[in-house]
């Protein structure tokens, strides 16, 4: 199996104009939908929520990196294992191919209800990627491996969570919705019953469960929505990378739905 997809992916982009072109070109042709200047790129997600190296410039403010958590220059380390670190994959605790540590999946509640028909155990890794910092339990700062361009005398003291408590250890000390925005909605919690089910097998595969649609390729749907082998999970509505996007959704709201469901 291999592990790195994303960074292999990553590499080859970056080696020559002619393979970025070459993955421009396939982009184009499997995602007929996209218009061309929407060709997929990683580094969208600069100046984004997700670049937790720019969120002071972002805010207007030097309120966040160098208060609230580290600055560990370099964005895309707080999910990706740096590439000076690819040695280093599987640390006790890691998510597997994942620079962030594994929150105890047997504490989530996941979805049920009378009509559902899928299985549903606990979250897969990808999906505990997310929670990792979505459940409120660890600070966006936890990552595996700090990378390179970290200056180790720049640790800040303190490391909040995604959290709207009103302590030392929760970003909810400014994000009240007085001082800050308020970030209690971005916390999804433990108990994820209240949203869309997670790391399922997706029941248009074979036609499993009536009322969904065939997707379009094993990865999913040629509007983006993408499913990873075969499962539903946080990444096949969201796509960190792309803020252009409402939510960071993959497709419109009042496409997504309707990419799987009938009705
Ligand atoms: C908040 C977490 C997060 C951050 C930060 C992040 N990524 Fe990702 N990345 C993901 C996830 C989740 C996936 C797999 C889902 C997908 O394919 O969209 C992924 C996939 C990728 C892929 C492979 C996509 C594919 O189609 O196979 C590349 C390349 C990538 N990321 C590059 C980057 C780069 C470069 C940065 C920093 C500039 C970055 N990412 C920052 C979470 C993140
Ligand atoms: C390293 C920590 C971290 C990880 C991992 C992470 N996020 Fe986030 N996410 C954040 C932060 C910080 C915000 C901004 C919160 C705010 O605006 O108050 C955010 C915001 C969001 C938003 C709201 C965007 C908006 O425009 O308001 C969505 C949706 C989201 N994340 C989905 C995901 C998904 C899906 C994954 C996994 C693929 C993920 N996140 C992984 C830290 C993280
Ligand atoms: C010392 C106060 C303070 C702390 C602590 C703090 N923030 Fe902020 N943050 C602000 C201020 C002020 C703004 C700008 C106003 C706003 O966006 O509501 C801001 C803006 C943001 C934004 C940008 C919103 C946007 O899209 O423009 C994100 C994302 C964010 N904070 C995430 C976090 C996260 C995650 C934490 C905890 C790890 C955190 N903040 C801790 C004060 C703080
Ligand atoms: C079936 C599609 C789907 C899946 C799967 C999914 N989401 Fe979302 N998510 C959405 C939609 C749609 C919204 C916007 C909801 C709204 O605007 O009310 C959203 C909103 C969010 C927000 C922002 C909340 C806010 O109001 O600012 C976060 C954070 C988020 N999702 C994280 C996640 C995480 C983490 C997972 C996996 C545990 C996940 N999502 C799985 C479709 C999905
Ligand atoms: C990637 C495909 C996909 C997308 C996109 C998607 N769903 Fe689903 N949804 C499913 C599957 C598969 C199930 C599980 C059906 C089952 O097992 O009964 C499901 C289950 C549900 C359920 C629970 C049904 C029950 O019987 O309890 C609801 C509600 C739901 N989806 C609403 C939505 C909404 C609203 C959206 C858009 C924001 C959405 N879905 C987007 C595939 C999808």
């Amino acid at each position: 199996m291999n592990l790195y997809p994303q960074t292999n992916r990553l590499i080859n982009n970056r080696r020559t104009s002619f393979g970025l072109l070459l993955s421009a070109l396939s982009l184009i042709i499997s995602f007929q939908l996209y218009a061309a200047d929407n060709v997929w790129d990683p580094n969208k997600i600069l100046g984004s929520k997700h670049d937790l190296t720019s969120l002071n410039k972002r805010a207007g403010a030097d309120a966040m990196e160098g208060v609230a958590f580290t600055n560990l220059n370099n964005a895309c380390v707080y999910c990706h294992i740096p590439e000076e670190d690819l040695d280093n994959k599987n640390k006790s605790g890691q998510i597997p191919s994942w620079n962030r540590f594994r929150p105890i999946s047997k504490n989530y509640k996941m979805y049920k209800s009378n009509t559902f028909d899928s299985k549903s155990g606990e979250p897969n890794d990808i999906s505990l990627l997310c929670l990792s910092c979505h459940d409120g339990g660890m600070s966006v700062d936890r990552v595996v491996n700090t990378g390179s361009h970290w200056n180790s005398g720049k640790e800040q003291t303190l490391h909040m969570r995604i959290s709207g408590n009103n302590d030392l250890e929760s970003c909810g000390k400014c994000h009240d919705g007085s001082v800050a925005h308020d970030i209690t909605v971005k916390e999804l919690g433990t108990n994820l019953t209240n949203d869309h089910p997670i790391s399922i097998r997706y029941a248009g595969l074979n036609m499993t469960i009536n009322g969904f649609k065939s997707p379009d390729g094993l990865d999913g749907f040629n509007n983006g929505v993408k499913l990873f082998n075969g499962y539903i999970e946080c990444a096949t509505c969201h796509d960190i990378h792309n803020p252009d996007k409402k939510m960071l959704l993959r497709t419109d709201t009042e496409s997504l739905c309707r990419t799987c469901h009938n009705n």
